[in-house]
């Protein structure tokens, strides 16, 4: 028995192909780009997608020689807050625009101003933020109205493969919560929004747990992937739920951080949590009957790469890093400051900049790159700060997965920032992952997605905080109060 797991992501859908224990039998992924028509704009055809999926698809199943009557479920993740827009005949009305696009800071004042924003984040557990999907249908309103009077269906990414696969309109709820137009305690729409936003119900689809059936494989889309017709396609989640059940953080106090360009912190509650000031991302999870906060930075590991890149292009990570073990915990007193692309948690702002401050003739280029990674684990610590404040209690593990997890040196400073045990786990291959093993909880290979997690999930390395935690929690608090202080001034260099 074969479960397959999908990934349309912003740079490639991946099609991975795992046993009903969970065994990785095969990957493959078939890349795109996405366009930048205007500055700010960030849009991709809809079409790359279903392409890139059947070709991952078909690759897997014949580099692993797999038996395709074997497959008994589909389990669907990628990009989340997308807008696709189709008409009566689910013909795509005009490029998806995507979660990296900023276009909307108008109409997310407007969805402020409409429902106002104490109320706006008590039903959504989020404030409006561009990167979401509820500003962007907004703006095709006002600015595209001709599209919007012939949108009969509003979908999220994956979820226009789902309609390829399946001919359903149908989402899951992580990703509903993610177009910020959901009740979140209900997990459902929000009656009140649409109406505020003017956003008829009958134009979205019907919401799914992420372990539910939400169709079938049809005839035409089987011939198209190399499948058998009737397969059941599951509701699957967002790229950051379903990753999350790839690396097991599906259960209260187990924290998950992704170190990839951009850092992710995110912890799953049991309940429908919600930071007041909405500065946390609050969605459901896509195991059924949980929820989860989340905290985004803009350039995690980003801000490793863009230190490398400028100061010493061609240099290997264990050669930039090896000499910054010999400076001291603090970098004698140099702060690097991560927002190099604007930030979103703590600080929604496009206009944050990076910076380096504490600069002396003391310091050498080592100091330079361990700052960053000490800037980057205090920015990284903002979203756990939030996460307490909102009543998180008992973080106990921290899980780190991406490129940035692979330098004991940076885990251990993370170990001491968080004051808390990080450790590794054997989960390579994120959402595409997940998402297999939401199917294959739908199709009953495990009892639950907590169960799942529990049998394929495996810890492989653990660092505890050691003797540097004292100086960072000294340090913290300077690094707390240098984006407040300098933000004034983030706006003016916006004008040179
Ligand atoms: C999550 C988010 C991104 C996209 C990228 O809120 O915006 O992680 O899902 O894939």
């Amino acid at each position: 028995m074969y479960f397959i797991g999908i990934d349309a992501s912003t740079t490639a859908t991946k099609a991975l192909l795992m046993d009903k224990n969970g065994k990785v039998l095969g990957v493959a992924s078939n890349e795109y780009s996405f366009e930048t028509p205007r500055p700010l704009w960030s849009e991709q055809s809809p079409a790359l997608w279903w392409d890139a999926a059947a070709a991952s698809v078909r690759q897997v199943m014949k580099t692993t020689g797999a038996d395709a009557s074997s497959v008994k479920g589909i389990g669907l993740t990628g990009q989340m807050h997308g807008l696709v827009l189709l008409d009566e005949n689910g013909e795509v009305l005009r490029p998806a625009i995507l979660w990296n696009d900023q276009r909307t800071a108008a109409q997310c004042d407007e969805i402020r101003r409409r429902l106002g924003k104490e109320q706006f984040i008590q039903i959504t557990g989020n404030d409006a933020l561009t990167g979401f999907t509820a500003p962007k249908i907004l703006w095709v309103q006002e600015n595209e109205p001709e599209v919007w009077k012939r949108a009969r269906h509003i979908l999220l990414p994956k979820d226009y493969v789902r309609y390829k696969m399946t001919g359903e309109f149908a989402v899951d709820c992580a990703d509903g919560a993610g177009t910020i137009l959901f009740d979140l305690k209900k997990r459902a729409w929000s009656p009140e929004v649409l109406k505020a936003l003017d956003i008829p119900a009958e134009i979205l689809p019907k919401t799914f747990e992420g372990t539910e059936v939400t169709g079938a494989l049809s005839p035409a889309a089987a011939k198209e992937l190399g499948l058998t017709a009737g397969i059941p396609v599951f509701g699957g989640g967002g790229d950051q739920a379903a990753a999350a059940v790839g690396t097991g953080a599906v259960r209260a106090g187990v924290v998950s951080l992704s170190l990839g360009t951009s850092g992710v912190v995110f912890a799953a509650t049991d309940g429908a949590a919600i930071e007041p000031e909405g500065r946390l991302h609050a969605f459901c999870h896509s195991a059924p009957g949980k929820w989860h906060f989340m905290g985004v930075m803009l350039s995690a590991a980003g801000s490793l790469r863009w230190h490398r890149d400028t100061f010493a292009p061609g240099t290997n990570y264990d050669a930039l890093l090896a000499p910054t073990a010999e400076v001291p915990p603090g970098s004698d007193g140099l702060v690097f400051l991560p927002y190099l692309t604007g930030e979103r948690t703590p600080h929604p702002d496009p206009l944050a900049r990076g910076a380096f401050v504490g600069l002396t003739v003391r310091h050498t280029f080592p100091h330079l790159t361990r700052a960053v990674l000490e800037g980057v684990s205090f920015g990284l610590r903002d979203s756990f700060e939030l996460m307490k404040n909102a009543g998180l209690k008992d973080i106990s593990q921290v899980r780190v997965t991406g490129g940035g997890a692979r330098s004991p040196l940076w885990r251990q400073i993370l170990a001491d920032v968080f004051n808390a045990e990080i450790v590794t786990v054997n989960a390579e291959e994120g959402a595409a992952y997940g998402a297999a093993l939401l199917a294959a909880t739908g199709a009953g290979a495990f009892s639950s997605v907590e169960s799942a997690c529990d049998a394929v999930i495996q810890i492989t390395g653990s660092v505890q905080p050691g003797k540097n935690q004292a100086v960072y929690e000294k340090l913290y608090p300077v690094y707390r109060a240098l984006y407040p202080a300098l933000s004034p001034q983030f706006n003016q260099l916006a004008d040179f």
